[in-house]
């Protein structure tokens, strides 16, 4: 083994250890996410006021935002595939492109179904705040790639893929026994659908600031940087 190929694995265990968290934490999102559309396509591929409920009136909106929101969900798990990224970046690109134009569309759906929801302004106010969440994300995102910064546009669209998760999220969360005891479903659904997005966003602005303050203190590979000799020498 080359040297240099030693600097960059200098902890083999670690790699693995990321690799086996990575997959266990895409198998779950993987799993709630089609288990979430493969409900609401059972639902509302049967055309009657039955299956669609409040929706059946608005069902226009309806389409239009899962149309859009089914695909996010599915173009958005295919970006983190670093195979696509590093041999196919024009795949890559079109694909990103593909889930803007499909975000933008379930956001147009969002505010129709806002505008003509008989819910509580509380519930209104809070999943116009999830559309406004994920415009901006994805927007700074967009910007970042286009300014030619890699890293920046990373951490936004992994941020962005967070929002667009929200709905999966937020079935997760009311189903944590006992969650919706907490307190009346007017102020449980309106909290739970903002945490569904500023919970996991939070998270990963904090995992992402820990990270870097270790990077910057022991270096990338985990080793400690020369400039610090205090801790070196200990
Ligand atoms: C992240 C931004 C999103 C926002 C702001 C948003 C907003 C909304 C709104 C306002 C409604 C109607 C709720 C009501 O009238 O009570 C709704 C319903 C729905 N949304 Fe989204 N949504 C988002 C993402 C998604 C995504 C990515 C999907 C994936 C397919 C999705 C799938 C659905 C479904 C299936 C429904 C019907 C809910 C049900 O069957 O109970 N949404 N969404």
């Amino acid at each position: 083994m080359s040297s240099e190929t030693q600097v960059r694995t200098p902890y083999p265990q670690r790699n693995l250890l990321k690799i086996m968290w990575l997959v266990v934490a895409w198998s779950v999102v993987a799993l709630a996410s089609l288990e979430f559309l493969s409900i609401a396509y059972q639902k509302y591929t049967q055309l009657n006021a039955g299956s669609y409920g409040m929706f059946w009136t608005r069902r226009e909106w309806l389409w239009t935002h899962i149309g859009g929101g089914a695909l996010t969900v599915l173009l958005g798990a295919l970006q983190f595939l670093p195979q696509v990224r590093r041999n196919w970046p024009r795949v890559h690109r079109w694909i990103g492109r593909t889930f803007l134009l499909a975000m933008l569309i379930a956001c147009v759906g969002a505010v129709g179904l806002i505008l003509t929801s008989p819910a509580p302004d509380a519930i209104r106010t809070a999943f116009g705040a999830t559309a406004l969440a994920w415009l901006v994300t994805a927007f700074l995102g967009y910007r970042a790639i286009r300014r030619g910064k890699v890293d920046v546009h990373r951490r936004w669209m992994i941020g962005c893929y967070l929002v667009t998760l929200a709905p999966i999220t937020f079935r997760a969360l009311i189903r944590i026994p006992g969650m919706m005891e907490l307190a009346s479903p007017m102020v449980m659904i309106p909290t739970l659908l903002w945490l569904s997005w500023a919970a996991p966003l939070l998270v990963y602005g904090l995992g992402v600031s820990l990270v870097r303050g270790m990077q910057a203190q022991h270096g990338p590979s985990g080793r400690m940087l020369r400039s610090d000799p205090g801790v070196e020498s200990a």
